[in-house]
């Protein structure tokens, strides 16, 4: 509380008694005009010319003009004249047509104005940190500190109301798709999703901790085993991990789960529900999405998540051989419309490539020199043209790894995509608008863990293996595909999920495989594998990121612009200042002490 404001409102205040609204501030219309209208909100601007003052009167529905002149009633004016930015009133008055030179043409009521009669003062605002323009560029500390100032800016507004929109569309949808919403707990045990848990400690059983679920999923499984077969929740989920822009602590998944399901089956629901959710938005999407093996991915990508809206990578070893190794591919990287890049620029790719173990040929002009037959037909393999960037890369050295080729084709996956960012002013690639959605189905069922020296689940242990690869579970875990599938939308992940193992032998047999002894698998997940001893059905199912797929729908970068409340990257809420120190006697209680050091 600053100490030298007073508390003493610098207006005089009017109660709400029993006003009531007649219309939104983005309602009224000429046809309107010659009508009465009681408006209330925040005062969006003023201009005061003297006998006459102008506010813009903004509620989350638009802005509306109100006229006070001073020959109307003295009074009424006088009492504008006290009235600043952000102060919240309430105006009686005449709705009225403008003239056709004052139309205001960039708010949508900006044919009419209500000439006010009457106004309320219901409560004064100190000057807001910042205004509520939205071209004024404003640090994402602030907005976070003053986050109530910032959630009514109109962009912000339009986002979390979009949100909104979109949660209502997934439930009508799955609602009406026989999908039933069930709560599953908050305080409960470590859900295994490759992130660090957070912990709340139990007062009365002390050293014993809860973990807030890093997802729903070991409740959806065993929902299906209860026989719920198709169940929902659009549900908040924990995870303790390095954040990014597309990465909050806490975030909300579309989360979903059925019994009985191909994976087609799971597509079959998912694809006319974001169909829908984008129609929501604005946007029309196409379906069924393409399909695309993992290991297509890695071929034509290098990486899982691609994004289509960049054409893809081509191996052409087989047409200069004399560029790369004999055994690992040479890839042709084509980014359209770039035009010819400078010396600095190619010595940018070339560096970036380098650092990546790269062997980067980053000038296709003195290739065609040396290789003229061979590059003609990389052109014509790539499609690409005289003025679009075309780059050779090969592995430097010898790549390490279980699945080395994969080394190589990650690495220029990255140079691919750091090239089109670069030059996207140029191209215009990389159009937000533009949605290209596509499924990555048949993941490695495992990724060695460099650290652990181990295998790991890559999506999670629950997964399913191939019908096909369940002989390699041991013998060849590195090429054993999993029933696992990801939804993804222009290089995000949008969603991730899975037909899961619902017999006893083969979890035992994955989790033997994940290296966890049989006392570990029993201590933390007896109670899914005694589940699975009483008649669990096939199932599966999928959980979809609603801060991401919003964040796109919105045309941000960042999730924080569609979460309210969202933390710093330290993973702290600026505004309530949490996470915060708490008294010893709640330590006390809860048997807790630190270490120092
Ligand atoms: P997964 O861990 O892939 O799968 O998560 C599913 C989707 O949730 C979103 N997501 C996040 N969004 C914001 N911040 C984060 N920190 C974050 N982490 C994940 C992503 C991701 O695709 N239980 C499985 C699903 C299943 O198998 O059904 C799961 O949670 O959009």
């Amino acid at each position: 509380m600053n100490a030298n404001k007073t508390m003493e409102p610098s207006a005089s205040l009017d109660f709400l008694g029993d006003l009531r609204r007649t219309h939104t501030c983005g309602q009224l219309r000429a046809a309107e005009a010659g009508s009465r209208a009681l408006l209330m909100g925040w005062v969006h601007r003023r201009r005061d010319l003297g006998g006459v003052i102008f506010i813009h009167l903004r509620d989350r529905d638009g802005v509306t003009q109100v006229v006070f002149h001073a020959d109307v009633d003295q009074g009424v004016h006088s009492k504008a004249e006290q009235v600043r930015p952000e102060y919240v009133i309430a105006v009686e008055g005449r709705v009225e047509q403008r003239s056709p030179e004052t139309v205001n043409t960039n708010i949508e009521t900006g044919e009419v104005e209500v000439v006010a009669e009457k106004i309320w003062i219901l409560n004064d605002s100190r000057t807001p940190p910042f205004p509520m323009e939205e071209t004024v560029d404003v640090s994402e500390d602030v907005r976070l500190k003053y986050r109530y100032v910032d959630l009514r800016r109109p962009h912000m507004q339009r986002n979390i109301m979009l949100r909104s929109r979109v949660s209502f569309a997934v439930r009508e949808f799955l609602y009406s798709q026989g999908f039933l919403e069930i709560e599953t707990p908050f305080m409960t045990r470590s859900t295994p999703e490759g992130a660090r848990d957070y912990l709340v400690p139990s007062r009365v059983q002390p050293g014993s901790f809860y973990a807030l679920p890093q997802s729903p999923q070991l409740f959806k499984q065993l929902l299906m085993i209860s026989g719920f077969e198709k169940y929902f929740q659009i549900v908040r989920c924990f995870r303790d991990e390095d954040l990014r822009a597309d990465r909050q602590p806490e975030f909300t998944q579309i989360d979903l789960e059925m019994s009985f399901p191909q994976q087609e089956r799971i597509f079959e629901v998912i694809e006319p529900l974001v169909q829908k959710v984008c129609a929501v938005a604005g946007f029309e999407v196409p379906v069924p999405f393409p399909r695309l093996t993992y290991a297509e991915a890695m071929r034509s990508y290098g990486i899982d998540k691609p994004d289509r809206r960049i054409p893809p990578m081509h191996p052409v070893e087989d047409l200069i051989p004399e560029l790369g190794t004999a055994r690992l591919p040479l890839i042709a990287i084509h980014i359209p419309g770039t035009g010819a890049l400078s010396r600095k620029e190619r010595d940018e790719l070339k560096q970036y490539g380098t650092e990546r173990g790269l062997r980067v040929f980053d000038d296709a002009r003195r290739l065609e020199r040396d290789f003229p037959d061979a590059m003609a037909k990389v052109r014509a393999r790539t499609g690409a043209r005289e003025d679009d960037l075309l780059i050779l890369a090969a592995w430097a050295g010898e790549p390490k790894g279980h699945r080395p080729e994969e080394t190589v084709l990650q690495a220029c996956g990255q140079l691919r995509l750091y090239a089109a960012q670069k030059y996207n002013d140029r191209h215009r690639l990389l159009d937000p608008k533009n949605f290209q959605f596509l499924w990555v189905v048949d993941f490695p069922m495992f990724e060695w863990d460099e650290e652990e020296n181990r295998w790991s689940a890559a999506h999670h242990p629950f997964t399913s293996v191939h019908d096909d690869d369940l002989e390699k579970l041991t013998a060849d875990p590195a090429r054993c595909r999993a029933k696992s599938y990801d939804l993804v939308l222009n290089g995000v992940e949008l969603g991730s999920g899975s037909i899961r193992i619902h017999r006893r032998d083969i979890q035992a047999k994955v989790f033997g495989a994940l290296g966890f002894s049989d006392e570990e698998a029993r201590r933390r997940f007896g109670f899914l594998l005694d589940a699975l001893e009483y008649g669990a059905p096939p199932h599966g199912g999928i959980a979809l990121g609603l801060d991401r797929l919003v964040m796109i729908l919105a045309g941000e970068n960042s999730i924080r612009d569609v979460i309210p409340f969202p933390k710093t990257a330290r993973g702290t809420d600026l505004m309530c200042d949490a996470p915060a120190p708490v008294p010893d006697r709640q330590l006390r209680e809860l048997g807790i002490s630190f270490r120092k050091g």
